[in-house]
């Protein structure tokens, strides 16, 4: 047998035992005629002695042990005289007979501990060495658990598990399509799914009634903490369902997840709250309601009411309360105020209001309000003394909300408001239909064109479409987005009309989405759907500030993969293959 036990198993119940341990040298240690392995598995760790005095050749050959060094001991378990509380196996260890050495290693790059000495890219370029370390092992074990939890409550809830395929033609999602050459067909390209969209409608016309996959969804846009070029959906679609139908069903899976990987208990219904409200009260259509300090509109009370010109010419002026802040020093203010400077936020400045003790309302902007204008403000903000009110205004109404949304979090991340173990989960309903996009001059799906209006706005399809919203749902946790569908269109015609408006011609909608227009032709189930970022849901679960560390071999900032220095250049005789040539940079 190569081993009889892990490295995490033994205990002083098993004192006595005879036992074959494997696994790496973490650390030797010499003390006196005695030396100390740590020998180290993905279960734990347990200690090896060797004794000079009984066995000198066998601990001068431990003495040369080198870190990460691959081996295989004999031993018996003995109850160790001083014990480790820190560690499971802590009360034992092994006083060692044989030692084979299984693979020397050479010295690793960084220190494979929880505290490394290694930077970002050297741990990235080494991701199997940084692996090793507990801490990013255990965001992998969680996302195991997770994986499995959810595929056993979806199956207890009769859905099936089908994959789709990877090399598909292109998906409208918003992003853009990473492409793949095909060989066989020159000139011709098949795209790396940004989801399984279309495929899973396709399953429904199919009859399959309820459908999930775990899946690797592709996406070329700008990376950010929780968003990678490649990430994983748990991807679900229902037939014969209303928007109740799926929210309720998967707000079930969410309660699932909460109790069985965290051993929380979500009793209550998630709130919901409407796609404007969202935008009016957080400036974001997934806000962190962990906790409050809601924009308050101030229109009335600062616009026309003084000499500042800056407010005077707004379209939106708004500001939230910063409770006990108004001791904020000058220093703390210029923060704030370079803060939403910045050029990711690009405000062009910021206003303060302190409520003094005595009531008193000392502002940056004295001059140009009387004390009765701020005694207003005070109270259409409720501040109290002690309070720090912080106004933003803009021409810009959505522009400024986004730009007071960065303040808002940045006053949580300051007042110690995101508290990561801390859960607070809503849906936000009624997402416009279409968004207006100035680089493409005309009006876009806010989800995707196969998402149902609401039924008592399809009117307004040929009269204001813009005013039109949308059988969508987003599940927002934290101020994350965990997941979102919607219901779709299943009637072609309207589908038709959908595409219209979207300023598709007929000629390229059939050539884009045919195959799914067709389908439709076929009795289409009434379906809808919703798919959940499985990274996101990790790595909020294991309080982690980016997607990537419960990946196992993610993608650095700029999409590379440094450890397998992708991507990178192929050969002449590959792209002669393609049939492709490059142009001159
Ligand atoms: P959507 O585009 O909202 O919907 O994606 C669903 C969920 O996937 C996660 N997600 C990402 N996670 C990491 N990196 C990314 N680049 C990334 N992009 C998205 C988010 C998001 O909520 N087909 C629809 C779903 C449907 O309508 O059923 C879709 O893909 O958590």
């Amino acid at each position: 047998m190569f081993r009889t036990n892990t490295c995490g198993e033994l205990r002083l119940a098993d004192a006595g035992k005879c036992v074959t341990l494997a696994g790496w040298v973490q650390r030797v240690r010499k003390m006196g005629g005695m030396t100390f392995v740590d020998l180290r598995d993905r279960y734990g760790i347990t200690q090896l002695v060797f004794n000079e005095e009984v066995n000198g050749g066998l601990c001068e050959r431990a003495n040369k042990l080198g870190r990460e060094d691959v081996v295989q001991i004999k031993g018996s378990v003995n109850e160790r005289e001083s014990k480790n509380k820190n560690l499971p196996t802590g009360e034992i260890e092994i006083i060692v007979s044989e030692l084979t050495v299984l693979n020397a290693s050479k010295t690793p790059p960084f220190t494979i501990e929880d505290n490394t000495d290694g930077g970002d890219d050297l741990r990235m370029k080494y991701r199997y060495l940084d692996l090793r370390r507990s801490c990013v092992r255990k965001n992998l074990e969680l996302r195991h658990r997770m994986t499995m939890e959810v595929r056993r409550y979806l199956d207890g809830q009769g859905f099936l598990e089908i994959e789709t395929p990877m090399l598909i033609g292109s998906t409208p999602e918003g992003a853009r399509d990473f492409v793949v050459p095909s060989r066989m067909n020159p000139g011709q390209f098949y795209a790396l799914p940004q989801s399984p969209q279309t495929l899973k409608q396709l399953l429904m016309v199919a009859g399959m009634d309820r459908y999930f996959q775990i899946v690797k969804c592709f996406r070329d846009e700008d990376l950010r903490a929780d968003r990678q070029p490649e990430f994983t959906q748990i991807d679900c679609e229902m037939s014969f369902v209303e928007q109740e139908d799926v929210i309720s069903l998967f707000e079930g899976m969410a309660k699932h997840l909460f109790r069985t990987i965290r051993g929380i208990e979500l009793t209550e219904p998630f709130p919901r709250m409407p796609w404007s409200e969202a935008m009016r009260l957080y400036g974001s259509d997934k806000p962190d309601t962990r906790f409050g300090m809601e924009f308050v509109e101030l229109m009335d009370v600062l616009k026309g009411t003084g000499e500042f010109s800056v407010f005077n010419g707004a379209d939106y002026i708004g500001g939230i309360c910063a409770p006990g802040c108004a001791s904020y020093t000058r220093k703390q203010l210029d923060q704030l105020t370079d803060f939403v400077k910045r050029s990711q936020i690009g405000a062009k400045g910021l206003v303060y209001a302190r409520v003094q003790e005595d009531g008193s309302v000392k502002s940056s902007v004295d001059k140009f309000y009387t004390q009765d204008v701020l005694q207003r403000l005070k109270e259409t903000m409720k501040a109290a003394p002690g309070d720090l009110v912080l106004v933003m205004s803009g021409e810009d109404v959505m522009k400024t909300r986004k730009q007071l949304c960065e303040l808002r979090l940045e006053m949580g991340n300051r007042l110690g408001l995101r508290d990561k173990n801390k859960f607070s989960l809503l849906w936000v309903v009624d997402f416009p239909m279409f968004e207006w996009s100035e680089e493409e001059g005309r009006l876009m799906a806010m989800h995707h064109p196969f998402t149902h209006p609401k039924d008592e706005d399809i009117p307004l399809l040929d009269t204001n479409p813009a005013a039109v919203r949308a059988d969508a749902y987003d599940m927002v946790c934290n101020g994350v987005e965990v997941g979102g569908g919607s219901i779709r269109i299943h009637d072609p015609e309207l589908q038709d009309k959908m595409f219209k408006i979207l300023g598709f011609t007929e000629e390229r909608a059939q050539e884009q989405f045919g195959f799914l227009m067709n389908a439709f032709k076929y009795g289409a189930p009434p379906h809808g759907g919703l798919a959940y970022g499985l990274d996101r849901w990790v790595s909020l679960f294991a309080g982690l500030d980016s997607i990537r560390d419960c990946i196992a071999f993610p993608k650095n900032n700029s999409g590379r993969d440094v450890m397998l220095d992708a991507p990178s250049r192929i050969d002449q005789k590959q792209l002669d293959e393609l049939n492709l040539s490059l142009r001159e940079e």
